[in-house]
């Protein structure tokens, strides 16, 4: 009833579901994971999701916000589920944030994906990796990331003991937050030289070579997890279809995810509007934009799945022969060679998508007034919301339209930018910050100094 299938149309290989892959055996394209919906009990109207409303009754359906939707990612039975509760957010009316982007009251939503265990949007995927690699018995689970994967895997292996996790990290490349978390829940912590381009294909190698079952967005199985994040903004707006969705672009998972999410809710018949959808690269990091480019033909697109692959590598040749290196306060995604990158141009086609960048600055000031209307969250989920206020400049995005940015990691995450940001420390300023070419913080909220005497501190009052 489930199985996996190379997204090459002129392969289109299929694979059992125990199968445990990273590409295609034949032409070495990315796996999705399919089903026979046919023959399963699909539901004839979102609504029936409602039942399923979040509680604490135990039962699964009703404990994660992932598996309430389980008859739209149905690759093996309920009792194989491996869950900690994830997927518990929420879509938040987000007025304050709404003037910053310049789309009128009322219709502008922050998803705040934070509010996950590990507090990030990765769990929602992780839950979905855990599920399959216990079905298929591995012990050892393995990932490169920028600090949230990790920090999803070790929280799923601390609290479940099903499977040891093994992080493969670039040495100075990820928030102290992050790397507390995968420190703290025990997992095994390698830290390489180099950056999450070469950490994600050592692991890859190696992983294949030990045997260890990889957790990384090229997992098929956990963009399976990560569709529902749609799943639940569209739930919260009962069940409207936004005109934006706008998410921040790294290893292009999330692009992935969302994208697959419609297009089978549109295959099924349980939607009939497809969403826009806006891909936010750091100007630092910023594969997809240059090779998407700004909608002009001629550049990269999906085209049936027959994109243009040389285009691809003589990309990644050219910036492989300029030792170019991706570089960004946004360190959640400062990936030069995203993984998914095919699967993300399924999705721009698809939801008839645009791509952007923004700077380190645009992001930072971004973050500031996200943080200012109390949903705090780390640098690169701030670029959606500065990639949604330069569509709206652009005149891409209109005043009026339904337009969801995702808050894919938590506030906590990234202390280090935020106390740069607001504080008075030059030094740390410039330490932390200016080598990303930041020069000022015009949305600070700076903490004030005083001696601690009372009439003194009253003037501040
Ligand atoms: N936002 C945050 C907070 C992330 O941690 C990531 C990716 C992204 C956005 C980008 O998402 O890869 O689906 O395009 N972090 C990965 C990691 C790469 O290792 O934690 P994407």
């Amino acid at each position: 009833m489930a199985y996996q299938i190379c997204i090459n149309p002129d392969c289109g290989c299929k694979y059992e579901i125990d199968q445990v892959l990273h590409s295609c055996s034949v032409c070495g394209e990315l796996l999705d994971v399919d089903y026979e919906w046919d023959s399963l009990p699909v539901p004839d109207s979102l609504t029936y999701f409602e039942r399923y409303r979040l509680n604490s009754s135990g039962r699964i359906r009703n404990f994660s916000g992932v598996w309430r939707y389980y008859d739209l990612l149905p690759f093996l039975p309920t009792e194989k589920i491996v869950s900690i509760g994830e997927g518990r957010t929420i879509l938040q009316d987000a007025k304050f944030v709404s003037s910053f982007v310049g789309v009128n009251s009322g219709r502008f939503f922050l998803q705040y994906e934070g509010l996950n265990p590990s507090g990030s949007f990765k769990d929602n995927g992780m839950t979905a990796a855990f599920t399959h690699g216990s079905f298929v018995g591995a012990k050892q689970a393995a990932c490169a990331s920028t600090g949230n994967t990790s920090a999803s895997l070790a929280i799923y292996a601390a609290v479940t003991r099903l499977m040891e996790a093994v992080v493969f990290i670039g040495s100075g490349k990820i928030a102290y937050g992050k790397l507390s978390q995968a420190l703290d829940y025990g997992a095994k912590t390698i830290q390489i030289q180099g950056d999450f381009d070469d950490a994600l294909s050592r692991v890859r190698q190696i992983a294949k070579e030990a045997g260890i079952y990889l957790v990384n967005s090229i997992n098929p199985f956990r963009l399976e997890g990560q569709k529902t994040i749609m799943f639940r903004v569209i739930d919260d707006l009962r069940w409207q279809i936004p005109d934006w969705i706008v998410v921040p672009g790294g290893n292009l998972g999330n692009a992935a995810a969302f994208g697959k999410a419609f297009i089978e809710l549109h295959k099924l018949k349980l939607i009939d509007k497809i969403p826009q959808i806006a891909i936010i690269n750091s100007t630092g990091a910023n594969t997809l934009y240059q090779l998407y480019g700004k909608g002009e033909s001629g550049k990269l697109r999906w085209n049936g799945g027959h994109y243009d692959k040389t285009m691809v590598k003589n990309f990644y040749d050219k910036m492989t022969n300029e030792s170019r290196k991706a570089h960004t306060i946004a360190s959640a995604i400062e990936i030069n060679r995203p993984a998914n990158l095919p699967k993300a141009l399924r999705t721009l086609e698809f939801c008839n998508g645009v791509v952007r960048e923004v700077t380190d600055q645009e992001i930072l000031d971004a973050k500031a007034i996200i943080g200012a209307g109390g949903l705090g969250c780390e640098p690169a989920s701030a670029a959606s919301v500065a990639g949604a206020k330069k569509l709206v400049e652009e005149g891409i995005i209109d005043k009026e339209q339904l337009t969801v940015c995702i808050l894919t990691g938590h506030q906590l995450k990234d202390p280090n930018a935020t106390i740069a940001y607001h504080g008075t420390d030059q030094n740390f300023f410039q330490e932390t910050l200016g080598k990303f070419n930041i020069k000022s913080a015009q949305h600070a909220n700076r903490p004030i100094t005083t001696p601690n005497v009372q009439n003194e501190i009253l003037k501040f009052l």
